[in-house]
């Protein structure tokens, strides 16, 4: 098997074509030409930009130094963070960091830009070595690159979307796996007559021995009004661009037989419903959603964000309706035996701003109308369980504008993934 695996970066390990499909637009705003199709722009992805611009809109040498400029102009505040690292990609370096494989970076991108982008997505803790052309270097060819990276006497393996890193891998002596999900077209790439050929990341995975990976559990809590479904709206989206497939559930709910226990509890009728019968119906809703959803889709690979879960039990039934705790846990343990979140986002609001927030809402639920001595337990409530799973729940402050509070909430996510991922 391989020893040492060399990735390209663009269209390969990551999916960069936002960012530089919108800063090579810019540049051709700035500099008054015409814009390019989407076939064109495609063929950007991967060869160093002066070439590219020099290929493709007929600059010289000067007028594409000119071009790669404004480019920088808006790809360094913006445009290389409109990327996002291909779903498999984590877990198949991870898997390989753990084999002890060598792995490495070729890429026609500046290396101090390659250095970024990898360090921002969390990418480059996995890498040996990273090369790319320097400051000032034009023209890089790929086998220059790979052999600047290429430790001797290995087996190793060039991974790319193009038929640059094919040829690359030829030209090296030694084998390569074109990546069809990247931006190379199919013919190109079966062309250069690859050793392998990958249609997806998980034919990789396959290639190199990589098992499936299983998902993280977060779940999200707090008072009503806190803003969780923002927060968990804006935490999908960063976890699609760090590589994480997401799959959105909730509670009470998240799977048919769930959602129709969801009616009964949390009707805006009264109905004289006991406070065991509404733990044992969350509970009863719990059980179904464990086993045919979280479980499975964890297993699959999912990282599962839910809105509330047991803690949400705890909190409002344990100590809002004020049940014995021991009894909510111990029908939670009957719902669940395996399945408890590996995370809790505990979103922390001021008691005024929380009530504000309530009242504007629409109308209650049938616990929303528990009145406010109950809603001061469930806030003391959720602190308590904060207090004594200090490992578990993150308590983050949720006051502030959601892209604040989103910031907050990604960068306790992040290093609980980061630390998983070390494990
Ligand atoms: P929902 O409309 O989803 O409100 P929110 O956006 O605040 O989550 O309603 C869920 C309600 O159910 C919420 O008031 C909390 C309550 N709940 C419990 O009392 N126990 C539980 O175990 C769960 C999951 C929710």
């Amino acid at each position: 098997m391989y020893n040492a695996v060399i990735f390209d970066l663009d269209g390969t390990l990551t999916d960069s074509g936002e960012g530089i499909f919108n800063c090579v637009r810019y540049t051709l705003d700035k500099m008054n030409r015409p814009q390019l199709d989407d076939a064109t722009l495609r063929r950007f992805i991967g060869p160093p930009l002066a070439e590219s611009f020099m290929n493709y809109c007929g600059m010289d040498e000067d007028t594409a130094r000119e071009a790669t400029r404004f480019y920088r102009e808006r790809y360094v505040p913006i445009g290389w963070k409109e990327n996002t690292v291909y779903p498999g990609i984590r877990a198949l370096l991870r898997h390989l960091k753990k084999q002890g494989v060598y792995l490495a970076v070729a890429t026609g991108k500046p290396q101090t830009t390659a250095q970024t982008v990898l360090d921002y997505f969390g990418l480059s803790e996995y890498m040996d070595q990273i090369a790319g052309p320097m400051a000032g270097e034009l023209h890089a060819n790929k086998a220059d690159l790979i052999r600047r990276v290429l430790p001797d006497n290995c087996k190793a393996l060039m991974v790319g979307d193009t038929a640059g890193d094919v040829k690359g891998g030829h030209d090296t002596g030694i084998d390569s796996a074109a990546a069809l999900w990247g931006y190379g077209t199919e013919e190109s790439l079966l062309n250069a007559k690859p050793t392998h050929v990958c249609k997806t990341v998980s034919d990789l995975m396959t290639l190199l021995g990589c098992p499936q990976e299983k998902g993280l559990f977060i779940t999200f809590e707090g008072v009503d009004g806190c803003g969780k479904t923002t927060q968990m709206n804006l935490l999908e989206k960063q976890l699609i661009h760090f590589g994480y497939p997401v799959y959105r559930t909730r509670e009470p709910g998240g799977c048919p037989i769930a959602e129709d226990i969801r009616k009964i509890v949390l009707s805006q009728e009264d109905g004289g419903m006991c406070s065991e019968t509404e733990a044992l119906l969350f509970a009863a809703a719990r059980a179904q959603h464990v086993k045919q959803v979280i479980l499975p889709k964890t297993k699959e690979g999912h990282t599962v964000i839910c809105d509330r879960f047991v803690d949400s039990s705890l909190v409002y039934q344990g100590m809002g309706r004020e049940l014995s705790m021991d009894w909510v846990k111990l029908i939670n343990r009957i719902a669940f035996e395996s399945g408890a979140p590996d995370m809790t986002v505990l979103l922390r609001l001021p008691r005024e701003e929380s009530l504000r927030r309530r009242n504007a809402s629409s109308t209650p639920d049938r616990i929303e109308k528990a009145g406010d001595a109950f809603f001061a337990r469930t806030e003391k409530g959720f602190d308590q369980l904060a207090a004594e799973n200090p490992d578990r729940i993150i308590p983050v402050d949720a006051h502030g504008t959601p892209d604040e509070v989103a910031e907050r909430v990604w960068q306790a996510v992040w290093a609980k993934l980061k630390e998983a991922a070390l494990s």
